[in-house]
């Protein structure tokens, strides 16, 4: 008791001490409650490295059950989710038995990645209160993986109102596949028509194609938005060429309003409703699009999807794109070539003169951000100004195409996993040491999604894993560091086990956990410098996926042959899908794995 009193005592780093030094787990849950954050940090610190993380996790569950106190509590909720398994238990085991708070416990299962939590939340679905019905669906949502889908799924087939509305929002917002059939049935529900066209894209079934189509034409926005993501999906990346045929068909034939929808959908408040909506018009040939589209090329978020749109209809999207009124002004052709000379200089980025559009709308930003009166401005001051330097960086960031998103290329990733890990884990070509590069990795998912895979894959746990990610900007790289991401992120439904790395946050974006992050590392690179590649580390694997695609002849060279010096013997090099080194290198061996055919350095 004397010491308790200690912990209670004196100023806030006095208490900070008292904590920091204290056996006494009663002092440590005492100091959750303190009034400065830092006293409970202290505590949360002290708890995480207890002596019996089983007993430090059972005395922060009875908090949680017992406290209303909100400091406390969330104090307690940070300390469990750093405890990791111990805790699970603890929350598992304080669920057995009845509970006021148990909607807390459930909330706190929630944050884990941790199957064993699935049965306790099962149960929660079924409870008399449905508040804690609707915090079970949503734990279990952010759970995901087999046993929760199925949970939810079993809860949405018996239940309605509010808990019915959150098992299927959580099975959409999980990317579960729930056959189109069952989907279907809720799609005419008021209630849960906007989760049902999400299913309905997550399943990727003809069968479903009539009711999203139809639904273009609905009367409310949110079920027009969720039909149009919903049909993105049967023809992004992910997509078979045989679904995509299917659903072109379809979107040719639209007639108004449908199509006015879609192009109205270009300035929806989401990315990816705006994304998709380019998508779609793209697909669908409509060229009364072409303004509109040529208008988002600018947008961070949904500029590549217009840009592959207007690509899409062929020379007379481009026409039609060149020639849409443009506020930014005239970009005359030896200003373009100027321009397009700067960039290939600087990092190898090539631009044909039908494209000029693009650079147009890209740059328009710039030139109004530093006062340039029209393009020829804007040029000059590349060209000779005296923060030339900084400008040409700040175009590499507006011109860059970064568009990516978590397990891309599934196939490829599963070569990865299935086949080049373990036969690297067997050779050990450099002890117990593998280092992965992620060359041009935009906004990082490549370099999460290769690190998930190498803790999926198993077998490294006492390696030193390290996976290097760089880009050439930097805009980018704050993006891939925060390691925080929309849905759009989450696009590919390929790989589904691999999202219990990433957490739901209150906000709605997906976190990287930080067993994942901590394998990551992020530095900007230019990756036709040669000399700055040289200060890479060996690596044993190198993926430049979607890289070298926008890069001119030479350059492309200079980076393969960077990559070859790079990679350890027997290291290999993993391009995207449209990408080969035909033309380019015949340094690799090609080798051909069950999964995909990959590129080797001769060991
Ligand atoms: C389309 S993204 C590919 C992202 C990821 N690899 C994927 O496949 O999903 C292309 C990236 O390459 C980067 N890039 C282009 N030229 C580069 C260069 N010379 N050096 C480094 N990165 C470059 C761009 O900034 C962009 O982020």
């Amino acid at each position: 008791m004397a010491e308790r009193r200690h912990t209670a005592a004196g100023d806030v780093d006095a208490r900070r001490r008292a904590v920091a030094a204290t056996w006494d787990a009663g002092e440590v849950i005492a100091a959750l409650a303190d009034d400065s954050w830092r006293v409970r940090k202290a505590a949360v610190d002290r708890a995480v490295r207890w002596h019996d993380a089983g007993e430090m996790a059972r005395a922060l569950v009875d908090v949680l059950a017992a406290t209303d106190d909100v400091g406390a509590r969330n104090a307690a909720l940070e300390a469990l989710e750093r405890l990791g398994a111990p805790a699970v238990d603890a929350l598992v085991a304080a669920l057995e038995v009845d509970q006021p708070h148990r909607k807390f416990l459930l909330d706190a299962l929630g944050g884990f990645a941790d199957p064993r939590a699935v049965p306790a939340l099962a149960r929660g679905l079924d409870d008399p209160d449905p508040n804690v019905q609707v915090a079970a669906a949503e734990a279990l949502g952010r759970i995901g993986g087999p046993a929760a889908e199925a949970a939810l799924l079993a809860c949405a087939d018996r239940s309605g109102g509010m808990v019915q509305l959150t098992a299927l929002d959580a099975l959409a917002q999980a990317g579960a596949v729930v056959p189109a059939t069952r989907a279907l049935r809720w799609a005419d529900v008021p209630v849960v028509r906007v989760s049902a066209l999400r299913l309905l894209g997550n399943a990727r079934d003809p069968a479903a194609l009539p009711t999203l189509v139809a639904a273009l034409g609905d009367r409310t926005r949110r079920a027009r938005e969720a039909a149009i993501e919903a049909l993105a999906r049967y023809v992004d990346d992910g997509a078979t060429d045989a679904q995509r045929a299917l659903v072109a068909r379809e979107l040719r034939a639209l007639g108004r309003p449908a199509v006015d929808h879609l192009i109205e959908a270009l300035a929806a408040r989401q990315p990816e409703v705006r994304r998709a909506a380019a998508l779609l018009l793209g697909v669908g040939q409509h060229r009364a699009a072409v303004a509109r589209l040529a208008e988002l090329l600018g947008d961070p978020d949904a500029g590549a999807a217009a840009a592959r749109a207007i690509d899409a209809m062929g020379p007379a999207g481009h026409r039609a794109a060149a020639t849409a009124p443009d506020p930014a002004g005239d970009l005359s052709d030896a200003d373009f070539a100027a321009l397009a000379e700067l960039l290939r200089a600087r990092c190898g980025l090539q631009f044909e003169r039908d494209a000029a559009y693009l650079l147009r709308r890209r740059l328009a930003p710039r030139l109004a951000a530093v006062g340039a009166a029209s393009f020829r401005d804007y040029v000059r001051l590349l060209q000779h100004g005296p923060d030339r330097e900084r400008e040409l960086d700040a175009v590499i960031d507006a011109v860059t195409t970064n568009e990516t998103y978590f397990f891309r290329e599934a196939y490829q990733l599963r070569a990865f996993r299935d086949e080049i890990l373990p036969t690297l884990r067997a050779l050990r070509p450099r002890g117990d040491r593998l280092t992965v590069w992620s060359a041009g990795c935009s906004t990082g998912e490549e370099a999460y999604t290769i690190a998930m895979l190498i803790v999926d894959a198993g077998g490294f746990d006492d390696w030193d894993v390290r996976v290097i990610g760089t880009d050439i900007s930097s805009r980018v790289l704050d993006v891939a560091r925060a390691g925080r991401y929309t849905a759009n992120s989450l696009r590919s439904s390929d790989l589904p086990e691999l999202r219990r790395f990433l957490r739901r946050t209150d906000d709605g974006t997906w976190e990287v956990r930080e067993a994942i992050r901590d394998l990551v590392v992020f530095h900007r690179l230019n990756l036709v410098d040669t000399r700055a590649v040289l200060r890479m580390p060996d690596c044993d694997v190198v993926f430049c996926r979607n890289v070298l695609i926008y890069l001119d002849r030479a350059s492309r060279a200079r980076v393969v042959a960077s990559f070859y010096d790079r990679l350890t013997a027997g290291g290999y090099l993993l391009l995207g899908h449209s990408e080969s080194l035909v033309n380019v290198t015949t340094a690799f061996e090609i080798e051909t794995l069950r999964n995909d055919t990959v590129y080797r350095k001769v060991g």
